[in-house]
């Protein structure tokens, strides 16, 4: 057979289901500054300039566009322009175009504290607005330890740098990293100390997840086809499961992660929104508050945690040996507590009460030093009501799977099954794959630019809004309570060696058939 008689089908159904792309506007991006608190910090290096460069490189940035960093560390324009060419030469960035980004880069020293730096800040950023024509617009990046946000935030408002002027279109934007507070009151004392000088319209709380493109995609699939979400309810879904993975260990972060544990860093943002984007009602715009407010709907419907259906699973990585090579248990890290009964290691049983979802359990997994990164979401069909093949084959026939795969393929894949070519009545197993990315390889945005490009024009629908975050913490409290506040927190830490797939506890959790298998 020749590819052209191969093809025949695929080909004239896509060109009778589409005839091209169908693209939103080109949306081009205001003249503005954008401040980096934080400047000389990890984030800023490793994500920050580095996603504004390539923006530059690809003409995404407004023509009239300044970066200022700000931090601590005393040093000049020249030295800070100089660093950040160094950090980005050491991560093989192509700088073909640096000297001309370079020279809309500058640095201001800031003491996070002091009310007069604040006011410097404020005359350093009108001279620039001079010279690049940047019309007072400002993005405002806090790049900076969580424990600084809501100092810094009131400073800002108290300076006059959160103002707006609705009537000249002149805005601020604020842009928030993860963790959004230690819990719900943190949390809310966080949003109280931003919203002395920002609106909620200016607040931009990224998650790097809602970022991905292939977890935007989710939305696209759900709600662009009208094949699926007929299914997508309790009458045909056995279970979800949501899992992300990761192979690393807590690296160089144990003063961050002793505080926080797996919950707090994986699950009350990005598994959240993974679960919100499975699982909410299709709200009837794709625009921000549309689309947060289904999101902020599913969230109120979790069921609570006290509930005896409701599931919870904590693993600590033990040491292991990965390809002959001993790693090291968490325990053992650099700046780890060698008593540490910090989690990194989750399994959620949830379950989410409304109508479309009563009694489907959600199965969420995370955690760290695992046996491979994986982030993928499986839908699982219920079984077919009665085989007519049972006394022919002898034997139940698997259910249908839609695996939607976010890293390391970025695929979506849906099982079912065919008859076996053959002399013998077979049944196997295949299925309908896509690609997210075949076929636009140079396409996609990092995460980061993606986040950075909806804020240079001011969509939020990728960023967590206060009451979702809120809605979120309140489901957290009690599991976090439940956990941390129990006399036998020793006892229900479960530890798994390093490089495995987690702690046997979990997996026997799981249901039957699920991934990842269970080892025999
Ligand atoms: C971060 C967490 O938010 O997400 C990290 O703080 C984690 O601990 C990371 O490793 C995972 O992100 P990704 O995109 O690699 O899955």
């Amino acid at each position: 057979m020749d590819m052209e008689e191969k093809n025949i089908f695929a080909e004239k159904d896509v060109a009778a289901f589409n005839e091209g792309d169908l693209c939103e506007q080109e949306r081009t991006p205001e003249p503005c500054t954008m401040v980096i608190f934080g400047a000389s910090g990890d984030l800023s290096h490793r994500k920050l300039i580095p996603a504004l460069y390539n923006l530059f490189c690809d003409q995404r940035l407004p023509s009239r566009f300044c970066i200022v960093g700000a931090s601590r560390t005393e040093m000049d324009d020249n030295v800070f322009r100089a660093n950040m060419r160094r950090k980005l030469a050491d991560a093989g960035d192509d700088l073909k175009e640096w000297e001309t980004f370079a020279a809309r880069l500058y640095y201001q020293v800031i003491s996070y504290d002091d009310p007069s730096s604040y006011a410097a800040l404020g005359r350093r950023l009108a001279e620039l607005d001079q010279k690049h024509g940047t019309g007072g617009n400002r993005i405002i990046n806090l790049a900076i330890p969580p424990s600084l946000y809501a100092a810094v935030a009131r400073q800002l408002g108290r300076a006059g740098l959160a103002a707006e002027n609705t009537r000249q279109g002149r805005w601020t934007r604020l842009v928030v990293e993860k963790p959004f507070g230690y819990d719900l009151q943190s949390a809310r004392e966080l949003n109280e100390a931003i919203h002395t000088g920002f609106r909620e319209h200016q607040v931009f709380r990224i998650d790097h997840y809602m970022a991905k493109q292939t977890v935007q995609n989710i939305l696209v699939f759900r709600f662009a086809n009208a094949i699926f979400e007929p299914l997508w309810n309790r009458n045909y879904i056995d279970y979800v499961r949501i899992n992300a993975s990761e192979d690393l260990g807590v690296e160089n972060r144990a003063g961050y992660y002793e505080r926080s544990g797996v919950l707090r860093d994986m699950f009350q943002n990005h598994m959240m929104e993974l679960l919100a984007l499975v699982a909410a009602e299709p709200p009837s715009l794709f625009a921000a508050d549309w689309v947060r407010d289904k999101k902020a709907e599913l969230f109120r419907s979790l069921r609570p945690f006290s509930n005896k259906d409701s599931h919870l699973i904590l693993g600590q990585y033990d040491w292991g040996l990965v390809g002959g090579k001993r790693l090291n248990g968490y325990r053992e890290e650099a700046g780890v507590d060698p008593r540490s009964i910090t989690p990194t290691y989750a399994l959620m049983r949830v379950f989410i009460d409304n109508w479309r979802w009563q009694g489907v359990p959600f199965y969420i997994t995370s955690g760290k030093r695992l046996k491979r990164k994986v982030t993928r979401i499986d839908i699982q069909f219920k079984a077919i009501p009665h085989s007519m093949f049972r006394q022919v084959i002898g034997g139940d026939i698997g259910s249908n799977r839609l695996i939607i795969g976010i890293y390391p393929q970025e695929t979506i894949f849906l099982n079912f099954h065919s008859l076996k070519p053959g002399p013998r009545f077979c049944l196997r197993t295949g299925g309908l794959h896509f690609s997210f990315s075949k076929g636009q390889e140079d396409a996609g945005l990092e995460a980061y630019e993606k986040a950075l490009l909806d804020v240079l024009v001011g969509d939020q629908t990728l960023f967590w809004r206060q009451d979702e975050l809120e809605l979120c913490w309140s489901f957290f409290d009690p599991v976090l309570d439940s956990c941390e506040k129990c006399d036998d927190r020793f006892k229900v830490l479960h530890p798994y060696p390093a490089g495995t797939l987690g702690p046997q506890a979990a997996l026997d959790m799981l249901p039957s058939g699920s991934w990842p298998e269970k080892p025999q």
